[in-house]
């Protein structure tokens, strides 16, 4: 298979550690369209989301990428609304782009993401609704996980959860939802695994790290979600946890976070921390100090989901804080987010060092 992570990127980077070169000697690595099964045992993948437009304008992005990650995740262009913009109009250039560079240089791709309410063109939208009809969803499934067939990982389902709006079981009031009713879930699955039957299937979602009673509500309905998936026999093989951490939510807690993590595991599935980083709360403080409880809540967090051997890999939400999306663009110097292993400038930060210090613990 292609999708093999080169010895370069196991053995430089992140990817120097024991844990990750124990890694390369078997599991996905060595098969990653083929093997379903978790590599659970040996070490953790680290990747990042990029753009392609990005990586192609700067070198030292790529050498970047390429040096500390073993797999990536297209950060916009597997899309929907990227892909097929209309009916009648797709848009793959950017995500062929970059999946022939994962290609050539052996990087896993994270498959991001086939259904997700905000990211689904007005034309799916309004056909869905209208029509009811299935086919409008798998007729996408079909050409995209066709043309990906690569791709050794899906989010299928990407932020399915929403105990807060009224909608039932906690299940999001999307457009998938409303067209389909709450079995959509399910469909998608076995459309996804009837379309890719060597790749592993997940649902992504956020918001479930800190100890609070939103985030308490929506761990619990995560779990309904799996017990419901399972026993419905719906080809289910893991769990994103995007991990967008925030320093106003107060401490992370191994009491809270442990046991959700092993109810998972419990469940037969794998886990991925899939969107890594850290929204900052106070930007008044010295950059060493931000720099610092970035890292600190990185390293608090790493060490207690790290502890779960389901937890897979370990993916941040871009690289720099110059292409972080939790920048506001009309920001510049101090109101920048630091939250990404690296500064604008592509210097590491102590961000970096947490996260392969966690790794290799
Ligand atoms: C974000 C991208 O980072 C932005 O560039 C884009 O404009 C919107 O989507 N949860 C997800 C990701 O699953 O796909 C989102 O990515 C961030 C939140």
């Amino acid at each position: 298979m292609a999708h093999t992570p080169s010895r370069r990127a196991l053995l430089t980077g992140f990817a120097a550690s024991p844990i990750l070169t124990a890694f390369g000697a078997g599991g996905l690595a060595k098969d990653a369209g083929v093997e379903r099964r978790p590599p659970t045992s040996g070490g953790r993948l680290v990747g990042a989301a990029v753009r392609m437009d990005q990586i192609e304008a700067d070198a030292a992005l790529r050498r970047t990428l390429l040096s500390d990650c073993a797999s990536v995740t297209p950060e916009i262009h597997m899309k929907w609304d990227a892909l097929q913009p209309a009916a009648d109009t797709w848009r793959t250039g950017p995500a062929d782009a970059l999946v022939g560079f994962a290609d050539r240089h052996g990087l896993l791709v994270r498959g991001h993401t086939l259904l997700w309410d905000q990211s689904t063109p007005a034309w799916a939208r309004e056909r869905m609704l209208e029509t009811r009809d299935r086919s409008v969803l798998d007729r996408y499934f079909d050409a995209v996980l066709g043309r990906y067939d690569t791709v050794g990982e899906w989010d299928v389902v990407n932020e399915p959860i929403d105990t807060e709006n009224g909608a039932r079981d906690g299940l999001r009031a999307n457009t998938f939802l409303r067209s389909y009713g709450r079995g959509y879930i399910d469909h998608a699955l076995r459309r996804a695994r009837q379309a890719a039957p060597r790749a592993r299937l997940m649902i992504n979602d956020f918001s479930f790290d800190y100890d609070n009673p939103v985030e308490a509500r929506r761990r619990a309905a995560l779990l309904r979600l799996i017990e419901r998936l399972r026993s419905d026999g719906a080809p289910l093989d893991g769990i994103g946890v995007q991990a967008h951490l925030d320093l106003s939510k107060g401490p992370l807690r191994p009491e809270i976070l442990q046991p959700f993590l092993r109810e998972i595991a419990g469940f037969g599935l794998s886990i991925a921390i899939t969107e890594l980083d850290v929204k900052e709360d106070d930007l008044t403080v010295s950059i060493v100090e931000r720099d610092q409880r970035v890292a600190d809540e990185v390293r608090r967090y790493l060490d207690i989901v790290l502890d779960e051997p389901a937890v897979q890999g370990v993916t941040t939400w871009g690289l720099s804080d110059a292409h972080s999306w939790l920048r506001d663009p009309g920001a510049e110097g101090l109101a920048l987010n630091r939250g990404l292993p690296y500064d604008a400038d592509l210097r590491p930060k102590p961000m970096h060092a947490a996260i392969r210090r966690s790794l290799t613990a």
